[in-house]
């Protein structure tokens, strides 16, 4: 294989990866998608081992097979042992070992020449800034979403002015960086350390200033983050196909980034700041609203059955208690007779995008009832019955009514307009961004309490 042939493999990786993207947009085409992937980086993966061994030698070659089968060993138990609900965080995870990678290479190739030193020297300054942001950003990311510390903002003074602050010295410390004589390795170093540190803190900071409600945004562009870490490795390391593939990891995580923002109202330029220009909210405030109305699974059953139109909107709570299959045979029984049943699915339900969709498309619940949260707000007016299962911060009225709440202003659906509704969860207990919901203590509203796949199953029984 010569270096054309090397660069057309490139090439045809690069076009199944850009396939490979748009496949995953639709449920239909999802699994052709990741097809086109494999493939892809199946032929990568070839074509990069080739000239690894062409440029140096065979005993490169076997330090890298015995390096990938080590990663491949722990990639595969992890996944395999990872639970649907622990999916951000792993991805979290992940994106921290890019952001690592991105700031060895740098690291490696500030000690070598090059033909264009001063843009070398650029490339290696933006290449370990970009990937030690990545690398503490998704840690603290990591472990704000595995509840190892509190998902609520942490507030510095002066926060804006200091991030403001490392960006402004990044710019300074980079041009000076590029005029100090090339032999002076001592004020290189020191230049390239100092602001490894800094940049190491900026990620720490801007991810820890951001509140849980607003952590979905933050784990896609940590995403974006680590394309972009990537695609300087690839300017370092003189490849293309690591630039290719960077920039198409970059700009999806952030037009995902953009996607998500806008569906929870959410300023797309005060997530990516770290929560630049908002007062970070005001977490588990305590206020009264009355008295909650319980009910059991038999008088459930009966409201159902005297029901024409039946809107389900699931949430993280049928995720965590499977429920998904009991979900699923509930919908079908209500459909035998006649009943209108149809899914309502927050853009944000859960804790991954297509959470809920995947869920429900593993139980078999056919497509074309699986309706966004868009489509299925105007009709909830006139709906008889809405089941909310396991769903909180996606069904709460304060979003609406309340502008002082940390979810003021994140659409949501607007499940107090139906005729009757039931929540089922365990507890009076809050939801993901720790709010108190109004809904419960509606007078349309009444608590299914208990596990909700144990309590969907009582309510099939009873029918
Ligand atoms: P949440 O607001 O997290 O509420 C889930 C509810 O499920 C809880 O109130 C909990 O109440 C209940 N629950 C838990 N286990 C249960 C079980 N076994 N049986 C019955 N109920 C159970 O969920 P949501 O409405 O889906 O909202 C998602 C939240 O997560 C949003 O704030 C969103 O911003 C955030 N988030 C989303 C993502 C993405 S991309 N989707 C990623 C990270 C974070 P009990 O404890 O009382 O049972």
């Amino acid at each position: 294989m010569n270096e054309t042939l090397i660069q057309g493999a490139y090439i045809v990786a690069g076009l199944l990866f850009i396939l490979a993207l748009a496949g995953l947009s639709k449920h239909e085409t999802a699994v052709m998608g990741n097809k086109y992937g494999i493939v892809g980086m199946a032929i990568a993966l070839a074509a990069t081992l080739w000239l690894a061994t062409k440029s140096a030698g065979l005993d490169a070659l076997a330090l890298i097979v015995v390096a990938m089968a080590i990663g491949a060993a722990i990639g595969v138990t992890v996944a395999r042992k990872v639970e649907m609900t622990g999916m951000p965080e792993l991805i979290a995870m992940l994106h921290s070992f890019v952001g690592l990678a991105a700031v060895l290479v740098g690291w490696n190739s500030s000690y070598e020449s090059a033909p264009y030193p001063a843009i070398h020297d650029v490339e290696v300054f933006v290449g370990v800034f970009i990937g030690a942001v990545t690398l503490t950003g998704s840690i603290v990311a990591y472990l704000k979403l595995s509840a190892k510390i509190k998902s609520a903002p942490m507030i510095l003074p002066g926060r804006h002015i200091l991030n403001l602050g490392i960006i402004a010295s990044f710019v300074v410390m980079t041009i000076a960086y590029v005029l100090v004589p090339h032999d002076n390795t001592f004020m290189r170093q020191l230049l390239l350390g100092l602001m490894t540190l800094l940049a190491l803190f900026l990620g720490w900071h801007l991810v820890a200033s951001i509140g849980g409600g607003d952590m979905p945004v933050v784990v896609s562009m940590l995403n974006s983050y680590s394309g972009w870490a990537a695609a300087a490795a690839g300017f370092l390391l003189n490849n293309d196909l690591l630039i290719i593939t960077g920039a198409l990891v970059g700009s999806s995580g952030a037009y995902l980034s953009f996607i998500m923002c806008r569906a929870m109202n959410r300023s797309f330029i005060s997530v990516i700041a770290g929560g630049f220009g908002s007062d970070g909210g005001v977490v588990g405030e305590a206020k009264d609203y009355g008295e909650h109305r319980e009910t059991n699974a038999v008088e459930v059953a009966d409201l159902l059955k005297n029901a024409h139109d039946v809107v389900i909107t699931p949430g993280y709570g049928m995720a965590t208690a499977q429920a998904q299959y009991a979900v699923a045979d509930l919908t079908s029984k209500l459909r035998a007779r006649g009943i209108n049943v149809r899914f309502g699915i927050h853009p944000v339900a859960g804790r991954l995008p297509g959470h809920m969709n995947v869920l429900l498309a593993e139980a078999k619940v056919p497509y074309d009832i699986v309706l966004e949260m868009d489509e299925i707000n105007e009709d909830l007016p006139s709906t008889d019955a809405v089941l909310v299962i396991g769903a909180n911060d996606t069904v709460n009225p304060a979003a609406q009514d309340d502008p002082t709440s940390p979810i003021a202003g994140m659409p949501v659906l607007e499940v107090w307009k139906a005729h009757e509704v039931i929540i089922f969860k365990r507890s009076m207990n809050t939801g993901y961004a720790g709010v108190q919901n109004p809904l419960f203590f509606k007078e349309n509203s009444a608590m299914l309490f208990g596990d909700a796949k144990d309590r969907v199953e009582d309510i099939v029984k009873a029918l």
